[in-house]
């Protein structure tokens, strides 16, 4: 197997991005470039991503981005090995925009084309970053998933449990929205926390206790709003104490539906190598700080990628579609944009040729950190 060197488009949501990745023969990893573009200053009057908006904001600047990946990393189209782009699950309009290009491109160059599921990108980018092995729990939480599964390697997802109703980054979106602060509501609900009383309000911690790893997060936003209105009008310090609260609770329901997780996998007979944080709410330090306690007492380590890496950008697509090249996946040009697409539903076909590489041991060794992202990165 030789080096592989991918380009990563995304555009399933408010960021439009592209990357440019190396994978190493022996499965280490190294961003050559990672440029990201936030549409939020568009969506921010709305307090939310309006997809059509989102839409149109990719069509214009993706051929930008993508020019701008290949530049920052000093190649040409001829360099690739493939091109990767996230073909969902994502708003429509904006995964179409993001996976016609790489289809274009690929069809120009001959390249392989790779359609990345943008929930595995977010799965696979610990082993970029922290060149985690095979198997390990992973709680991927994000705006629009909130999700325990065990990845038992590329294409191989179980998922262990999910939330019944809103995401939890949704709920960070949607209490900033209700206290007044500013979308998205993860960063400014954590900034606010930082100068509130955790435990002013004494808010439910859903599901707690329970044995299956499942979330449920609608009831303590409802407490949140009762407690605004109960003593509304509200001062600064009053956002700054439900910030602080409603961090709390969320961070303490994660620590036991994580506790949960692990016991399943206890159950299934599964050793995880780690526990893997991924998705935009990896972002938030009380998260990483409780998860951190969480891997250790089960005898694991968390792994959880730079908070640049945890939201949506294109190095994360260019690695798992490096991770599919690797085992001789690659798709057509008929392959669909999906709006929908779970990811236990993103398996892995290998054609018949190199089924043999692709059943081998998982290659990662430990390799050492890839080079931090340049450019634009963040988002
Ligand atoms: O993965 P991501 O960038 O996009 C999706 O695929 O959804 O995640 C975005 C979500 C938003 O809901 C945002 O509020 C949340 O991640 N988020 C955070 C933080 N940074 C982003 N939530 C809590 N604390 C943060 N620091
Ligand atoms: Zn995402």
């Amino acid at each position: 197997m030789d080096d592989l060197l991918l380009l990563g488009i995304e555009t399933t949501c408010d960021e439009t991005a592209a990357a440019v990745v190396l994978r190493r023969a022996d499965g280490s990893g190294e961003i050559r470039s990672n440029v990201v573009l936030s549409q939020v200053d568009e969506h921010a009057i709305y307090g939310g991503v309006v997809p059509e908006i989102a839409a149109r904001a990719h069509v214009e600047v993706t051929d930008h981005v993508v020019a701008q990946a290949l530049k920052e990393a000093g190649i040409g189209l001829r360099h690739l090995s493939g091109i990767a782009a996230a073909s969902g699950p994502g708003l429509i309009g904006g995964v179409i925009v993001g996976l016609t290009t790489a289809k274009a491109m690929a069809l120009a160059s001959g390249k392989p084309l790779i359609a990345v599921n943008h929930l595995e990108a977010h799965a696979l980018t610990a082993r970029l970053t922290d060149g985690v092995t095979f198997p390990y729990l992973l709680l991927l939480v994000s705006g629009g998933h909130t999700q325990l599964v065990c990845v038992s390697g590329v294409g191989r997802y179980t998922k262990l449990g999910g939330t019944i109703d809103d995401a939890i980054g949704e709920a960070f979106d949607k209490t900033a929205k209700m206290l007044g602060l500013p979308y998205p509501g993860g960063p400014a609900v954590e900034r606010a926390a930082e100068r509130g009383d955790p435990a002013r309000f004494a808010l439910p911690r859903p599901l707690s206790g329970r044995a299956e790893p499942d979330f449920s997060l609608s009831g303590l936003k409802t407490a949140v709003r009762i407690e605004a209105t109960r003593i509304a009008p509200l001062s600064e310090q009053d956002v700054c104490d439900l910030c602080a609260s409603f961090q709390a609770a969320i961070v303490d329901v994660i620590a036991d539906r994580v506790r949960a997780a692990q016991r399943v996998m206890r159950e299934r007979g599964e050793k995880p190598s780690a526990l893997v944080l991924a998705g935009g709410v990896g972002a938030n330090q009380a998260v990483r700080k409780m998860l951190h306690k969480v891997a250790a007492e089960g005898g694991t380590r968390l792994a959880v990628p730079p908070p640049a890496l945890c939201t949506d950008n294109g190095a994360m697509i260019a690695w798992a579609g490096a991770e599919r090249l690797a085992l001789g996946s690659r798709d057509t040009l008929e392959v669909p944009p999906r709006a929908r697409w779970p990811l236990d539903e993103a398996t892995l076909e290998v054609p018949a040729a190199v089924a043999k590489v692709a059943t081998a041991p998982a290659p990662l060794g430990q390799p050492p950190l890839g080079q931090p992202p340049l450019g634009h990165a963040g988002g």
